[in-house]
C-alpha cells in the first residue's frame, strides 16, 4: 500500500520541493495549509496532486484529522518560537494521538547538537523543540544539511561576490562548510520520510568547501583573485554577536535579523559535519560547489 506522507509548510520553498520529490517516489502527499495561505501556492499544490486539508493549528481536532492514516509527518515551517516550538508542538501532539509512527521536524540546519545556547538564536529553538519530540511516543529524524547553497548568491561575507573577498577566521581558513541545495535537501527528506528505518539524526551536504576551496574556486570559475579576509578570532566574532543581539532588541521578533545573518556565519565556522548519511538513498544525485557558485 503507498504511505501517506503529511507535509507542514507545504507553501514553503523548501516544502513545496518535498511535496514534489515525495509524489515521484509514489507516496501519497497532504499538506496541512492555512486560512491565510496565498490562494497561488494553494493551487499550485493541488495542481502537483496534493490532497490539501485546511487547518487552523489551535484546533487539535482540526490537526488530528489532517493527521489520521499518515506514515510520517514533515514539518517544514518556518518561523520564530511561536512556529517552531508552539505550532510544530500542537502538529506533533496531533501527530502522536492520531498513531503517527515518525515525525521530521524542521531542522534542516547545521547540525546544532555541536552548538552551545545562544551561539544561534534560531538554532536554540530547534533544540527546545528538540527535547520535547525526544519526549514524546513518536520516531524522530532530524535532517542536518549544513547551510543552504544559495546563500552563496547573497554576497555574505564568506562570499562577496562585489568586492571579491572571501572572510574566514584565525585557524579556519581550510575549515569545511557544509552546503546542501535547497532540491537536494528536498529530495533526501522525501526519501527519508518513505524510510522507516531512518535514524535519530541524519547529516548531509551536497559538498563542503573551505574558505580556501572557494577562493580557487572562483579563480577557476571567473578568472578573477579572490582575496581571503581574516575576520579575527571566533572568539570575537561571538563576542561580536552578542553585543549586536543586546544592542538590537528589535531583531527578537523578525526571523533573520542582521544579527540573526551573523549567528549563522559563526554557526558555519563553530560546527561541520564529520561523515556523511549522503550515500543512503543510492538514487539521489549530489550537486557540486561549481554547478552552485555557477547558479549565480
Ligand atoms: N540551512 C539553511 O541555510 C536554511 C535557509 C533557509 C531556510 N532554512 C530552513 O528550512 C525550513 C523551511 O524554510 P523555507 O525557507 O522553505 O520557509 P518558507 O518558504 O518561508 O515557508 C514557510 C512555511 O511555514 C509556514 N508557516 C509560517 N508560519 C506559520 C504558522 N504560524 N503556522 C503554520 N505554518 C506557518 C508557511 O505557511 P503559509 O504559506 O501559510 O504562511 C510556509 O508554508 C525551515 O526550517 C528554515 O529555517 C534553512
Amino acid at each position: 500500500m503507498k504511505s501517506t506522507i503529511l507535509v507542514a509548510g507545504a507553501t514553503g520553498n523548501l516544502g513545496e520541493k518535498i511535496c514534489r520529490d515525495l509524489l515521484g517516489r509514489g507516496a501519497n502527499v497532504r499538506a496541512i495549509v492555512r486560512a491565510e495561505s496565498e490562494p497561488a501556492k494553494v493551487k499550485a499544490l493541488q495542481d502537483l496532486d496534493v490532497s490539501v486539508v485546511e487547518a487552523n493549528f489551535a484546533d487539535a481536532s482540526q490537526l488530528q484529522s489532517a493527521c489520521s492514516g499518515v506514515s510520517c509527518v514533515v514539518s517544514a515551517l518556518a518561523g520564530l518560537d511561536d512556529v517552531i516550538i508552539t505550532a510544530q508542538s500542537q502538529l506533533l501532539n496531533a501527530a502522536v494521538q492520531a498513531g503517527v509512527p515518525r515525525f521530521i521536524p524542521s531542522d534542516f540546519c547545521t547540525d546544532y547538537t555541536q552548538l552551545s545556547e545562544g551561539d544561534n538564536r534560531n538554532f536554540d529553538f530547534r533544540k527546545k523543540f528538540k527535547t520535547v519530540i525526544d519526549d514524546s511516543a513518536i520516531k524522530a529524524t532530524s535532517i542536518f544539511n549544513g547551510a543552504f547553497s544559495y546563500v552563496l548568491q547573497y554576497g555574505i561575507p564568506l562570499f562577496n561576490f562585489k568586492d571579491h573577498t572571501i572572510a574566514y577566521y584565525e585557524g579556519k581558513a581550510d575549515w569545511k562548510i557544509d552546503f546542501t541545495t535547497l532540491d537536494d535537501t528536498a529530495a533526501f527528506t522525501a526519501a527519508a520520510a518513505l524510510d522507516d528505518e531512518s535514524p535519530r539524526y541524519l547529516r548531509v551536504a551536497s559538498f563542503q568547501v573551505s574558505p580556501h576551496d572557494l577562493a580557487t574556486l572562483s579563480q577557476q570559475l571567473y578568472g578573477e583573485p579572490f582575496q581571503l579576509v581574516n575576520g579575527g578570532t571566533m572568539e570575537q566574532f561571538s563576542a561580536y554577536n552578542q553585543k549586536m543581539r543586546a544592542e538590537n532588541q528589535e531583531g527578537e521578533t523578525e526571523l533573520y535579523p542582521k544579527w540573526q545573518q551573523a549567528q549563522y556565519l559563526y554557526s558555519m565556522f563553530a560546527a561541520h559535519h564529520s561523515s556523511l548519511d549522503n550515500s543512503r538513498y543510492p538514487d539521489i544525485r549530489w550537486s557540486s560547489a561549481k554547478e552552485a557558485l555557477q547558479q549565480k
